[in-house]
């Protein structure tokens, strides 16, 4: 049995590569030598490896085991080859398969605990490794920051072996680091609305927070004053915060705009951005004579709140099909064109009927069905099946208003929003997407394993319902997120159950 992981050897500030490979063999006296033209300090790693395995409850060491570390042609010393070498006699003896550390260099000192400790020369390393096409590099806590001077690889810590075994395993994924998807400190802004003063509403909460974790379309329907532009105004005291690739995108959007406050100002919280329904076109796509970006660009990485939706001219909604589908605009302006991000988030409001009150329980609705069905045609199917959420919201009764409670307050909320957010970013470091509603058909099949149950559930919704390839994929995408928030890495029958209600929930 054989493993073999990637590590380095630092000689003055340059880098080599330096392979370590393990066998285990299964005849044989036990034994546990490294060779490679190796120092001693380098061989008292056998006892910290040895030590720290054994208490984590592997019990690798019954059988002869050779380590060598390769190229044998210089000397080698120091301890940061612990970590490789431990990883390496878990893949010969069968417990991580030797993909999960093809693209990547590990290192860093073991001890006799299993705690990880800090090395020199990590900086170099991790330039040497981004030069050498690996990915990934796997180092102790310690080092983290000295590692995130170099960019576009994808940097692992822990402080303890046992959660680079869990990693490795795929039990449960570290966060990446990058220097470019690092987050933008946004900790201390008060927002100005909480959702502690929402009171009930615990529906309309909830796929809210969903809404928001998995950065999902949503629509709210519901009577007047049942508290939807409420709600929707206290979203971004919940959205995870800024990576600062999404920041640099934003601000360069916001600069060409001329939104600015001052020069060098980075834009540091998602825009929220709510154009009135009398908008025009150019206003809400951009363009104009020198094709200036346009609200859908300016809520980039953001919100795009359009309260009483079916008030907007039908043209307006129309065009609002492309950038969400494709997450950017192109400007056509005088014989050039211009295309600018358009990665919002959307949020519709409006009433269920003209007058309002259709499937509230407080009133009676006083309108035909064909008056409804003529409103509601103004959102055309094809612009509902981009809007993965679509709720009802019935208005809390005046007592309740009075007696109930405040609500969960926007902190809470958001901690678990950013829980989310994290599993994404380490879903998806390696490819261009921030969200699970990003997702193509390519990375749902990737990244959405149904149980058998979700699958049934799911097979039988798609048949008696009817729905869309994309109502289809939207339902998965939105379970996706669903099982983010409550941890689960498969999407099970609830998740799956509560996504559906997701598009069925219109009040019809
Ligand atoms: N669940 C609630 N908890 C606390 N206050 C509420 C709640 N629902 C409504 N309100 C109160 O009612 C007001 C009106 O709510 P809001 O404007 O959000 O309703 P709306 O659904 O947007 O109505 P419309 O369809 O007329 O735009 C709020 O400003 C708030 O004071
Ligand atoms: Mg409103
Ligand atoms: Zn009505």
């Amino acid at each position: 049995m054989f493993g073999k992981v990637n590590s380095s050897y630092l000689l003055g500030i340059d880098s080599l590569k330096v392979d370590i490979e393990v066998d285990i063999s299964n005849q044989g006296m036990p034994q546990f030598s490294i060779v490679g033209l190796v120092e001693n300090s380098v061989k008292e790693s056998r006892e910290r490896v040895r030590s720290a395995l054994k208490n984590l409850g592997y019990n690798l060491f019954g059988k002869p085991i050779v380590i060598n570390l390769a190229p044998a042609d210089f000397r080698k010393e120091g301890t940061h080859f612990d970590l490789g070498i431990a990883i390496g006699l878990l893949i010969a003896a069968g417990y991580i398969d030797n993909k999960e550390v093809e693209d990547t260099v590990i290192l860093g000192e073991l001890s006799l605990d299993g705690k990880l400790r800090s090395v020199a020369g990590v900086l170099p390393i991790v330039e040497y490794s981004k030069k050498n096409g690996f990915k990934n590099v796997i180092l102790p806590s310690g080092n983290l920051k000295e590692a995130l001077f170099i960019d576009n690889i994808n940097i692992y810590h822990s402080d303890n072996l046992q959660d680079i075994i869990h990693h490795l395993k795929n039990e449960k994924l570290l966060i990446p680091h990058r220097s470019d998807m690092e987050i933008v400190d946004s900790y201390d802004i008060e927002y100005e609305h909480d959702f502690e003063d929402v009171k009930g509403q615990f529906a309309g909460c909830r796929a809210i927070e969903i809404a928001a974790a998995g950065r999902h379309n949503i629509i709210m329907i519901g009577s007047p004053g049942s508290g939807k532009t409420m709600m929707a105004k206290r979203v971004p005291s919940i959205l995870p915060p800024l990576t600062f690739n999404e920041s640099l995108e934003t601000t360069k959007i916001h600069s060409i705009a001329g939104l600015l406050r001052r020069q060098n100002d980075l834009v540091c919280t998602r825009p929220f951005i709510s154009p009135h329904h009398t908008a025009s076109n150019v206003a809400i796509i951009g363009g104009g004579s020198k094709a200036t970006p346009g609200q859908v660009s300016i809520a980039n990485a953001g919100v795009l709140f359009l309260d009483e939706m079916l008030e907007f001219d039908k043209n307006v909604l129309e065009v609002l099909r492309q950038p969400l589908e494709d997450r950017e605009v192109t400007i056509a302006r005088a014989g050039r064109t211009v295309t600018y991000p358009a990665n919002f988030m959307l949020i519709g409001a409006m009433n269920p009927c003209p007058c309002g009150y259709y499937g509230d329980s407080s009133k009676e609705c006083i309108c035909s069905r064909t008056v409804i069905d003529r409103y509601r045609a103004k959102l055309s199917g094809p612009l509902l099946d981009r809007i993965d959420m679509h709720i009802h919201i019935s208005s809390v009764a005046h007592d309740d208003l009075i007696s109930l409670n405040k609500g969960e307050n926007s902190k809470t909320i958001r901690e678990r929003v950013m829980k989310a957010h994290e599993l994404q970013i380490a879903r998806f470091v390696d490819s261009n997407i921030n969200f699970n509603s990003d997702m193509g058909e390519k990375d749902i099949k990737k990244f959405c394993k149904l149980t058998t149950e979700a699958e049934d559930i799911l097979y039988k919704a798609l048949k008696s319902y009817n729905l869309s390839a994309r109502a289809y994929s939207k339902v998965i995408k939105t379970a996706r997120t669903i099982a983010d928030i409550s941890g689960d890495m498969d999407i099970g029958k609830t998740h799956i159950l509560e996504s559906l209600q997701y598009r069925f929930n219109d009040a019809n």
